[in-house]
């Protein structure tokens, strides 16, 4: 328990069982939200005050509210999953505090205590526990978030106010081919982040300045885009929403965390539980030849992009402004579907789970 303590109001209009079971037919990905969330506001000199578990609704902000107009503001992802036995667990809660508070540390907001992160989620799946998916594969994706509250156009120093919340969301596969293998656009002209910028922290802005490029993917008939280094446009980074791992027959790289990527969970944990499968994982520096090369010589195998939202998805081809080649034969790999299955036995409690990342909520 924290220190704060929770008022908790209950929805007096929360959805009935028909409604709900409706959406949880057919949720998509982040299309529909709980009848709760949780607000905490914070005050320079006061600290957090005010924790309550509330009624999902909207918010009203002055229009010159900070964070409008300079976009201080954090966010993470994370997912609670409904196991064989009924119990509702999270995966790692604690990492993404952590990473909440790294991301805010870079935002100049306040950092809020790991046990009040974690307090929040269980509140709010436990009052909306009937919104955790049955589904095999489906659950609800918890999104917390702070944003500044300080209404005033100055620029002269951070806000002095800010408001953290948690909404959740049921939700089914965050591509909606399932896990058919994807298709990657190389961004050569656009960069998502440089040294001493926010590339490592989860921030609304880092997104906000990716949409153009994303749009440009999906022009291009890609799914998702591909972030390259900011100074050659050739050293693969991450995705707009995910990271990368390549697959040189039982051994997997992914890119070093040089500040301008995100920490990714499941990346860290694929790269812990690989041993467990056999497998060797380490970080190593790949550009976009050497990338294109080691699939036309046979050296890379496979690709996938891993992610909360996005578990781990195959890549199964790469196209660029002057390039475009396959992986493999173009379709999910096998190293790829063992790293899947295993990172969904551990979430979903039909596997061992031998680090101890399952967080029991009720
Ligand atoms: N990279 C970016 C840009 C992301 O938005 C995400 C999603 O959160 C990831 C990587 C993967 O991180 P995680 O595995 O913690 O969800
Ligand atoms: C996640 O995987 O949690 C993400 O935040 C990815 C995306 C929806 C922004």
């Amino acid at each position: 328990m924290s220190q704060l303590s929770f008022d908790q109001r209950s929805n007096p209009n929360a959805r009935s069982a028909a409604e709900r079971e409706q959406v949880l037919a057919n949720p998509g990905f982040g299309q529909t939200f709980t009848d709760h969330m949780v607000s905490i506001d914070f005050t320079e000199g006061v600290g957090w005050h005010d924790a309550r578990l509330e009624p999902y609704g909207p918010l009203v902000l002055d229009p010159a509210t900070s964070v409008f107009h300079y976009a201080q503001e954090v966010f993470e992802g994370l997912k609670a999953y409904r196991q064989a036995g009924g119990s509702i667990v999270a995966f790692r809660p604690l990492a993404n505090a952590a990473r909440f508070n790294r991301s805010c540390a870079r935002l100049a907001m306040p950092e809020l205590p790991e046990e009040v992160f974690v307090e929040s989620l269980e509140l709010l799946v436990q009052a909306d526990r009937d919104w955790v998916p049955t589904t095999e594969g489906h659950s609800l994706y918890l999104r917390p978030f702070t944003i500044a509250t300080q209404v005033g156009m100055g620029v002269n120093y951070p806000s002095k106010t800010f408001r953290y919340m948690v909404i959740a969301s049921p939700s089914a596969s965050y591509f909606a081919s399932g896990v058919k293998a994807v298709k990657v656009w190389l961004s050569t002209e656009y960069t998502r982040a440089a040294p001493g910028g926010t590339g490592f922290a989860k921030c609304g802005g880092n997104y906000a300045a990716a949409f153009v490029a994303q749009r440009q993917a999906v022009q291009n008939g890609c799914d998702q885009v591909v972030w390259l280094d900011a100074f050659e446009h050739r050293h693969v980074e991450e995705m707009g929403g995910m990271n990368l791992f390549f697959v040189r027959g039982d051994r997997l790289v992914t890119p070093p965390l040089t500040g301008t990527l995100l920490a990714g969970i499941t990346r860290d944990s694929i790269l812990t539980f690989a041993a467990d499968l056999g497998l060797t994982a380490e970080e190593g520096k790949i550009t976009i030849e050497e990338w294109q090369a080691g699939c036309a010589s046979g050296e890379i195998t496979e690709v996938f992009a891993c992610g909360t939202a996005a578990i781990v998805t195959p890549v199964g081809s790469v196209k660029g402004a002057d390039r475009e080649w396959t992986i493999g034969d173009g379709t999910p790999g096998p190293v790829t579907m063992r790293v899947r299955e295993e990172l969904l036995g551990i979430q979903y409690g039909t596997r061992p789970d031998p680090h101890g990342w399952v967080h029991k909520i009720c």
